[in-house]
């Protein structure tokens, strides 16, 4: 088995590990920053809307924002670090640093817009394309910056801790302690030990773990399931927000449609032009997103019609084309021209607000082990994320933990351990098998854990899961690891722990929506 060392391990190659990398890098330490699949394979690439840059007067209003959004619950304290943090962390990259290319008003300064739940227009964008382009800038310095080695196509398959893998067994009497992970190289199937002093896990969301979802695929909680097996703290795990406006048409894939286009004025309405959503909340289209999705849900549930639709016809077609031509391409290409008809949508699986938790420096319950990004649940979304929050928490949480952990290897005291070698069965998994159970995973969430939960639905959920995990694991113990079957094990972990967490909050709040049996409506 190969090993590689290095200071710090960055699972996860989207905003928030690569700020990291850079960050610790410019340190003068080393970094190996691993990815499933290609650079931009990110959620953060696919960002549409934005990224709050807020520099009001008044920085309270988001902290209160916020706390409205969350239904009060977001921690004080991860809010205010975001309102704190958040313009010097924003201004020191993206801006000063990188000069991403956001886009301007007629006078040159940054141009703001808003969604759902903002009190005021303080979210800076690059068109529809907001994610890419800071992804493509901060990739594009990762890899001008010496120190960091990026691995693509490498996944890590489990976290190495002295108790479960080193290769000294008196280890198993220290305390939880990370080292490092196995990691996969997916292209030749050869798995590796990446020894590190730091592991940080920014390996993104789990909407990959529904029917429908606006995440990249392989988002399946990759870093909840890890930190779960090696016995780290998970919290907040049934708030998964959904997004209400996603592209539907039949045989068309499922894509984003931003809350921006809200923001800039477009309305939801039903298949009779009526806007449906005044009369269930006074901030009407723009209310939060487990409102307005709730609202859609259960407008598609009485009435029996496949979708609701966007009403974009408030905004002038050369606006629609100049400030949304992703969105406009995309839609034309599946026979939706934008500027004339308004959009079909419904909602999908898009944020989860829980994850791994971490302090306000990313620091988890194991040892040497970090969590950040959409992975880690500082509390700051507490039961329902505000839009544009996610970029913005993947800078400063970054930004955060590097500053701590900078200050811990520059002490160097760490574990001299080594991890046990890794055994690979030679059968390969049958990857119609694998396909078909991860769409029953997938089936099994939307239809009982989705959007509106009941506690028969969560148990039938949790029913099927239970006896899906034993297959897979069954499964996936015999056969050689490969990116699906690691994805596989991982979702029906993912999926069980949400269902587990929603079974055990009765209440409804944000975006844990939960009825009585008898009342439930699909
Ligand atoms: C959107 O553009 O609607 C998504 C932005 C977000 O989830 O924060």
């Amino acid at each position: 088995m190969k090993i590689i060392e290095t200071d710090c391990l960055v699972i996860g190659a989207g905003l928030a590990g690569s700020a990291y990398a850079l960050h610790v890098v410019r340190a003068g330490f080393r970094a190996e920053l691993l990815s499933m699949g290609a650079p931009l394979e990110a959620n953060s690439d696919w960002a549409q809307g934005g990224i709050i840059y807020d520099t009001t007067a008044d920085p309270q209003a988001l902290a209160r924002d916020i706390f409205v959004a969350s239904d009060h619950t977001s921690n004080p304290a991860a809010v205010e670090q975001l309102v704190r943090e958040g313009p010097e962390a924003l201004k020191e990259l993206l801006l000063d640093d990188l000069a991403v290319g956001f886009d301007r008003d007629a006078a040159g300064g940054l141009d703001f817009t808003r969604e759902g739940g903002h009190s005021v227009r303080r979210i800076i964008h690059a068109k529809d394309t907001t994610g890419h382009a800071i992804l493509t800038a901060v990739a594009a310095r990762v890899d001008a910056t010496p120190g960091i080695t990026r691995r693509s196509g490498w996944m890590a398959v489990d976290l190495l801790t002295l108790s479960h893998n080193s290769d000294q067994p008196r280890d198993r009497y220290q305390p939880l302690t990370c080292f490092g992970c196995y990691a996969l190289e997916t292209a030749t199937g050869e798995v590796a030990a990446v020894v590190a002093k730091k592991t940080i896990l920014a390996t993104g969301g789990l909407g990959g773990i529904f029917l429908h979802s606006t995440n990249q695929p392989g988002s399946v909680g990759h870093g909840v399931a890890m930190a779960w097996r090696v016995g780290a703290r998970l919290i907040d795990l049934e708030y998964v927000q959904f997004h209400p406006t996603v592209f539907f048409k039949k045989n068309a894939p499922r894509f984003l449609i931003t809350e921006a286009l809200r923001g800039e004025g477009a309305v939801l309405v039903d298949a009779h032009g009526r806007r449906f959503m005044d009369a269930v909340d006074p901030r009407g289209s723009l209310a939060p997103r487990d409102v307005v999705t709730r609202a859609i849900q259960h407008h598609l549930a009485t009435t029996g019609e496949a979708c609701v639709w966007l009403d974009v016809s408030a905004l002038k077609p050369d606006f629609i084309r100049e400030r949304f031509p992703g969105i406009c391409e995309r839609a034309l290409a599946h026979g939706v021209d934008i500027t004339r008809e308004p959009i079909p949508v419904v909602p999908a699986a898009h944020y989860s607000c829980g994850g791994v938790h971490a302090d306000l420096h990313g620091r988890t319950n194991v040892r040497h082990l970090n969590a950040i990004g959409e992975t880690a649940c500082t509390g700051l979304h507490g039961a329902n994320r505000l839009a544009s929050t996610s970029l913005l928490e993947n800078l400063v949480g970054a930004r955060a933990a590097a500053r701590a952990d900078l200050a811990e290897l520059r002490e160097g005291a760490f574990p001299q351990a080594r991890p046990r070698a890794w055994q690979s069965p030679a059968k390969k998994a049958d990857p119609l098998l694998v396909r078909q159970d991860l769409l029953l995973v997938q089936q099994t969430m939307w239809n009982y854990a989705g959007i509106v939960r009941s506690p028969r639905r969560l148990a039938r959920a949790r029913r099927i899961l239970l006896e899906l995990r034993e297959d897979i694991q069954a499964f996936y113990r015999d056969c050689r690891p490969a990116r699906e079957l690691v994805e596989l094990r991982n979702a029906v972990q993912s999926a069980l722990l949400v269902v587990h967490a929603a079974n055990l909050n009765p209440e409804s709040r944000g975006c844990h929506f939960i009825q009585p049996d008898d009342t439930a409506e699909s």
